[in-house]
């Protein structure tokens, strides 16, 4: 496995490659690896020849500098795991601040067409500024044929899309699906931090989810939020922050169901101070 630290060394190998007319894939990454990245990985690395993986955690789409700092750092078991993966087909790029950012470490301001203003934009103030700002950067440096992003984080994906469809970068994003421990939690460099009592409570939030999911068959938008919320509110460790029903193309909060849109429900939770979230496709 190759590893760059800085844009001038890989750039230089990145254009070596698409001279030889190799296809790249990229997965950009903040780290803390565990096997939902590795899936990004893995399909990446069945549909490209070669795959970066960024791995970088970025100050400019953290809103909370205490989020910032406790964000979990583990380089070295990062490139660990990715051997496991792949020993030939993956470069890793990991640069320090300076070094991606050319000293200048600011949001760019983007026009989302309103999808950053939902949801974790509305909880999470100039996020999605930080997160297109170095995305696009990634994009600038890596020139991938794909790039892959999570469910997981569905409405960054959708903004992704939206920041390739606007800046008409030749690009094709992949969403893939989101990957969950067993019981049901999905899986997050967050949950590293989760104290025993916490971790335990945290798959109640995919539990509630998939009866959402149920109950959106026969309730109404109303009626299922109220229930989620009900089950929070008697919950004695996970703190609601939000559950909203949304169509998943604009992200707005559904008032109505109709049979030709399709909806998400998406879920912040705190679990002591460590924020959690998820979402499920309702129909
Ligand atoms: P990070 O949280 O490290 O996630 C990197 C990618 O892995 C994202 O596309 C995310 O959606 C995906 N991912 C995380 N957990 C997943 C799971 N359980 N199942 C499937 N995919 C999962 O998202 C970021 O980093 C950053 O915002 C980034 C895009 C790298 C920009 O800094």
């Amino acid at each position: 496995m190759e590893f760059y630290s800085e844009k001038e060394q890989i750039t230089t190998i990145i254009e070596a490659l698409k001279l030889k007319g190799l296809t790249l894939g990229l997965v950009p990454t903040m780290g803390a690896l565990h096997d939902g990245h590795l899936q990004l990985v893995k399909r990446a690395l069945r549909e490209n020849d070669k795959v970066v993986v960024t791995i970088f955690v970025n100050p400019t789409q953290f809103n909370n500098e205490e989020d910032l700092e406790k964000y979990p750092r583990t380089l070295e078991s990062d490139l660990e795991l990715l051997e496991t993966v792949s020993k030939d087909n993956i470069m890793v790029y990991a640069p320090l601040a300076n070094d991606i950012y050319d000293d200048d470490i600011v949001s760019q301001s983007f026009d989302f067409d309103g999808l950053e203003l939902e949801m974790e934009g509305k909880f999470r103030d100039g996020h999605f500024d930080g997160v297109g700002t170095i995305v696009k950067r990634f994009f600038d440096v890596v020139k991938p044929h794909n790039a892959y992003f999570g469910e997981k984080d569905f409405q960054q994906l959708q903004i992704i899309k939206k920041l390739v469809e606007k800046l008409d970068i030749p690009l094709n994003i992949v969403g893939c699906e989101i990957y969950r421990e067993a019981n049901g939690l999905a899986m997050s460099s967050r949950n590293t931090r989760l104290k025993p009592a916490y971790k335990e409570a945290a798959p109640f939030i995919y539990r509630t989810l998939t009866t959402a999911k149920t109950l959106f068959g026969t309730d109404s938008v109303e009626k299922v939020t109220e229930w989620v919320e009900n089950q929070f509110a008697t919950h004695d460790l996970l703190e609601l922050e939000y559950f909203i029903i949304a169509d998943e193309k604009t992200l707005k909060t559904a008032v109505q169901k109709s049979n030709k849109n399709s909806y998400r429900a998406f879920i912040a939770v705190y679990a002591d101070d460590i924020r959690l979230i998820d979402n499920i496709a309702l129909n």
